[in-house]
């Protein structure tokens, strides 16, 4: 069964704590944590400062830390302090993923690689082993609230099959536009993690901060 992994960018950063103690309560044991540079992605969001605080919130939760930043390693080592338990970098941003991926793993302990919706996915099996999580951008990054790319599940499918036959899998997880209608689509193609921002921290615009059993299983098509 696939896993939902909660965007807090969409959260209500008013009351984070008291929302990601609900959120824990309704049996997500993972988050997800948008860091924007405004270099890398048209907008700035937050930085080690709230990955921290969130730690500090839900001790025991996973934190995959998406840094869609320009330079990662220069701040691999702050995030991983501030509690990140993965962090992902950009395809984009280097011209050698797995020594990138290795670089950030000696430093974070854990790493994920993503790629934007039009980056080719070719040449990700050298990750094995480095690398233990692909997260395929189903949107383009910068912004909570966009459409849904349908298109960039055939890399899914890719990314399942290699699975099939690895001997260490990748994580497959999506994010971007994860909302009830299109999260059927991506189990079916085989994610492991939907990355959902404003499908579960709003409601037709305004802020969740309970009922989030029934989110998720309307993600989960339960
Ligand atoms: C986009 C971020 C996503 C985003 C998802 O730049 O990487 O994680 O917060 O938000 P929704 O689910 O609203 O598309
Ligand atoms: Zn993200």
């Amino acid at each position: 069964m696939p896993k939902v992994a909660p965007s807090i960018l969409s959260a209500d950063f008013t009351r984070l704590g008291e929302v990601l103690r609900e959120v824990e309560k309704a049996g997500i044991d993972t988050l997800h944590l948008d860091v924007m540079d405004g270099h890398f992605v048209p907008n700035i969001s937050f930085g080690a400062l709230i990955v921290d605080a969130v730690r500090r919130c839900v001790p025991g939760m996973e934190l995959n830390t998406h840094l869609m930043i320009k330079e990662p390693l220069r701040y691999a080592e702050q995030f991983t302090k501030a509690g990140a338990s993965r962090l992902v970098v950009h395809r984009e941003i280097t011209d050698d993923p797995a020594r990138l991926c290795s670089e950030v793993k000696a430093i974070s302990g854990k790493v994920g690689l993503s790629y934007n919706p039009e980056t080719p996915i070719d040449g990700f099996e050298e990750l094995e082993g480095i690398a233990d999580m692909i997260l395929i951008m189903s949107v383009h990054p910068g912004f909570g609230g966009q459409k849904f790319i349908q298109e960039v599940l055939t890399k899914v499918k890719k990314i399942v099959k290699f699975n099939q036959s690895a001997r260490e899998k990748f994580t497959i997880s999506i994010d971007g536009g994860i909302n009830p209608e299109t999260a059927p689509l991506a189990i079916e193609a085989g994610v492991d993690n939907l990355v959902a921002g404003n499908a579960f921290f709003k409601n037709k615009g305004e802020y969740r901060t309970s009922g989030f059993e029934q989110v998720i299983s309307s993600l989960l098509g339960k």
